[in-house]
């Protein structure tokens, strides 16, 4: 042998150690994995920065802002982990079909530890109903009952369901003309499914009650842009709100849905390069697929009046951009954190990777 073939045999010696467990997770799930990974870019956009944060804690209800939140791997703090549901059925309510849901009121006290609720059409402070926002395994024995058949989309899942001595039910039923009962997203993680499905995501994830994924982030530049075609079509401008997401960025004014290619995003403090989570200044999300729309959007979250069209034909007619989404326009992305922190409006977001693969996935 002449001595230059050692090189490339001393090479493959020393590579073995990491070649080797490569090559022995070479099954199925791990081929899926990669293939979806081979859509990856080296990221070009600008980093932009948190404008605003926005909570729902009820499904479907009207949420607010906060100028900082925990974020947990099932979404931030208090988002969606309530929602209506038939009080004989169990299935879950949403504006789709109830659009006076918007005018259900949330709040938070002063002090964090309750959340107030109340109707849109009772001024009244007495009306107001304020029940724990982190209720203690003490005040769900005695004041909720855990049931195991709440519905949401086609998963079944468990909840406690609010004691009608709590008032809420009633209150919300009165309301809404029709009998719902408050539910409390109860112990059994729901696993994501669908692009968020442990083999997909690499790790086993749950989230409350949104309808599919932990995190929506959407970008103000991109509203803005949709906005200046409703507003040409002698439209009314629409606020972000009606897409109802946690995470608004600036943006990119010359270059709005540009997150449509995402696939790892990061949040941090401005200035520092910290480490994950807790202490650490940063947190990294996947983002795991786009958002497709449904008629929510033409919702007024003030009036719950539904416009007939506007804005799902403008949608319509220019973002349906998603492979797996024939028949739906996209706004937003479905982001699941790695992490957990703190989140704050301000907090530099930074694109560390896109693709050009993504494809929504209804489930497996
Ligand atoms: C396939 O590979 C992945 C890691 O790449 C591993 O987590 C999983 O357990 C493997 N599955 C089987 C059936 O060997
Ligand atoms: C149950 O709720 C009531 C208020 O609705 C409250 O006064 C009571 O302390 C709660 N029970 C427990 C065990 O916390």
């Amino acid at each position: 042998m002449t001595p230059l073939l050692y090189v490339p045999l001393l090479l493959l010696l020393a590579l073995t150690p990491w070649l080797l467990p490569a090559l022995r997770s070479n099954n199925q799930t791990s081929t899926l994995r990669r293939l979806l990974r081979l859509g990856k870019k080296t990221p070009s956009q600008k980093p932009s920065e948190i404008l605003s944060l926005r909570v729902y804690p009820i499904k479907s209800c009207r949420g607010f802002e906060v100028p900082s939140s925990k974020l947990r791997t099932t979404g931030l703090d208090l988002d969606r982990r309530w929602m209506l549901v038939d009080a004989t059925t169990h299935v879950f309510l949403t504006i789709r079909q109830i659009p006076e849901m918007t005018r259900i009121l949330t709040g938070i006290s002063d002090d964090g530890e309750e959340l107030l609720l109340s109707t849109a059409d009772i001024k009244d402070e007495k009306a107001e109903i304020a029940i724990p926002s982190r209720p203690s395994a003490a005040w769900l024995e005695e004041n909720t009952t855990l049931a195991s058949d709440v519905q949401i989309w086609d998963t079944v899942t468990d909840g406690y369901i609010y004691n009608p001595s709590v008032g809420v039910n009633q209150l919300f039923s009165k309301f809404l003309n029709r009998d719902v009962v408050l539910v409390y997203k109860g112990p059994t993680a729901r696993i994501l499914k669908g692009n968020g499905d442990p083999r997909l995501l690499g790790r086993v994830q749950s989230t409350n009650f949104p309808d599919v994924h932990p995190v929506l982030i959407a970008s103000q530049a991109s509203i803005d842009e949709l906005n200046s075609r409703l507003k040409s079509g002698g439209h009314e401008a629409i606020t972000i709100e009606r897409f109802r997401p946690n995470i608004i960025i600036r943006g990119d004014r010359e270059a709005p849905w540009v997150e449509d290619s995402w696939k790892t995003v990061r949040i941090s403090s401005p200035g520092t390069a910290g480490g994950e989570g807790e202490d650490g200044a940063s947190l990294t999300f996947d983002i795991v697929a786009r958002c497709g729309r449904c008629q929510v959007p033409n919702v007024d979250p003030v009036t719950a009046e539904k416009h007939r069209t506007q804005p799902w034909d403008t949608m319509m007619s220019y973002r349906r951009v998603d492979p797996g989404l024939k028949y739906k326009p996209c706004f937003g992305m479905l982001g699941a954190p790695r992490g957990e922190g703190e989140v704050r409006v301000g907090m530099k977001f930074e694109v560390l990777e896109e693709t050009t693969g993504h494809q929504y996935i209804k489930g497996f």
